[in-house]
C-alpha cells in the first residue's frame, strides 16, 4: 500500500488572486518588485533543479553533506515521528533524512506551492517506502499553515535556505508561525546559506550556462500565461547583486529599453524607463549570530548548528521554549 494524500489548502483560485495582488501591489510601486514564489510553475521549478547542479550554485551541495553527514544525529535527537517539509520542492535532499528517520517515521508532510512537484517527489518516496503515509500540501507556507493531525514529536524542516527569500519582517511573521506548530518534544530545522565572499556569491546567481538567467526571466511567462501579460523575455537582462549592508544577493530584471508590459487581466500598463530594474528576489545570507537571534525572537532555542566542511552553508536545529 502507498498511502499518497494531496491537499490543497487553498481554493483553487487563491494563488490566482494572490498573484494578481502581488503583481497589481508589485508593479505599480517604485522600485518595482514580485515575490519570488512566482518562479515556481512546472517550468521554474525544473529550472531550479537544473540550478542545483550547476558548478556555481554550491548551496544544494553544502546542505546535501551536512545533512549526510548529520542525518543520524538529527533523527536520535528528535526521533520524529513526522517530518513536515516546507517548500519541498523535489525532495530530493530530504530522502537522507527520511533514510535515517525509518523505521520511527509514520508519516512524510511535504508542503510546497508546486502541484507538479508535489506530486512527482510524492511518486518517488512511495514507490520507495511503501508503509510511509505522504500527505501532500499544496500550500504557501508565508500564509499560516494548518496541518494534518500527525503523530509527534514532529521535525518541521525548511531547507535550501528559503527562508533567506522572505524579507526581515516576513522572516519574523513565518518564525512565529513556525513556532505556533510546534509542541514540546517538537523540532526545526532550518537551513541558512551563509555570509562569503561577494564573487563566489553573485556567480551562485549568475552562473556561465545562463541557467539562472532563464529561471529569472520564467516570472515573465508565468505573468504572460496567468495574466495575459505581454513581456517579452528577450527585452530585460537577468542582473545579480550582492547588498552588503544588508548582506542579502537581489536578482532582478533590467528593462534593455523604454518599454510598455500590457497586463491585460489586471487592466494595467506597466511601463518600464530604459535601464529600469524589478526586483524579482531575495536571498538573504546569514551569520550564526543572527539565526540565533532571530529564532530567540519567534520563541525558539538554537540547539544544534552544523555547517559543511568549507563552512558556506549552516543547518539549525532548534526547539520551542
Ligand atoms: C529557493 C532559496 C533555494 O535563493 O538560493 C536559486 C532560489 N534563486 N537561484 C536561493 C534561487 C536563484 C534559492 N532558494
Amino acid at each position: 500500500m502507498s498511502p499518497f494524500l494531496l491537499t490543497r489548502t487553498l481554493p483553487e483560485d487563491a494563488t490566482g488572486a494572490d498573484l494578481r495582488t502581488d503583481v497589481l501591489h508589485g508593479l505599480t510601486r517604485t522600485p518595482k518588485d514580485l515575490p519570488p514564489k512566482w518562479f515556481y510553475d512546472a517550468r521554474g521549478s525544473e529550472l531550479f533543479e537544473e540550478i542545483t547542479r550547476l558548478p556555481e550554485y554550491y548551496p544544494t551541495r553544502a546542505e546535501r553533506e551536512i545533512l549526510i553527514a548529520r542525518a543520524g544525529e538529527i533523527a536520535r535527537i528528535t526521533g520524529a515521528r513526522t517530518l513536515v517539509e516546507l517548500g519541498s520542492g523535489s525532495s530530493e535532499k530530504t530522502r537522507h533524512l527520511i533514510d535515517a528517520l525509518l523505521p520511527g517515521l509514520e508519516s512524510y508532510v511535504p508542503v510546497d506551492v508546486s502541484e507538479s512537484a508535489l506530486r512527482g517527489a510524492a511518486e518517488a518516496l512511495t514507490a520507495e517506502h511503501p508503509d510511509l503515509q505522504v500527505h501532500a500540501l499544496i500550500a504557501d507556507f508565508t500564509r499560516g499553515l494548518a496541518l494534518p493531525g500527525t503523530p509527534g514529536p514532529r521535525l518541521v524542516a525548511f531547507l535550501g535556505g528559503t527562508i533567506g527569500n522572505l524579507l526581515p519582517e516576513q522572516r519574523r511573521l513565518f518564525l512565529r508561525s513556525v513556532r505556533a506548530l510546534l509542541t514540546p518534544g517538537d523540532a526545526l530545522l532550518m537551513g541558512t546559506d551563509l555570509v562569503k565572499d561577494e564573487e563566489t556569491l553573485v556567480a551562485a546567481y549568475d552562473d556561465a550556462a545562463g541557467v539562472t538567467a532563464a529561471f529569472n526571466k520564467n516570472v515573465l511567462s508565468v505573468l504572460a500565461r496567468e495574466l495575459g501579460a505581454d513581456a517579452d523575455p528577450a527585452d530585460f537582462d537577468h542582473v545579480a547583486v550582492w547588498d552588503r549592508e544588508k548582506e542579502w544577493i537581489e536578482m532582478r530584471l533590467r528593462a534593455r529599453e523604454a518599454l510598455t508590459v500590457k497586463i491585460p487581466e489586471l487592466d494595467l500598463a506597466v511601463t518600464f524607463e530604459a535601464g529600469e530594474e524589478m526586483r524579482t528576489e531575495v536571498s538573504a545570507k546569514f551569520r550564526q549570530e543572527g539565526v540565533r537571534a532571530e529564532l530567540a525572537a519567534a520563541g525558539m532555542e538554537l540547539a544544534h548548528w552544523w555547517t559543511d566542511e568549507e563552512g558556506r552553508f549552516a543547518l539549525s536545529l532548534a526547539t520551542a521554549v
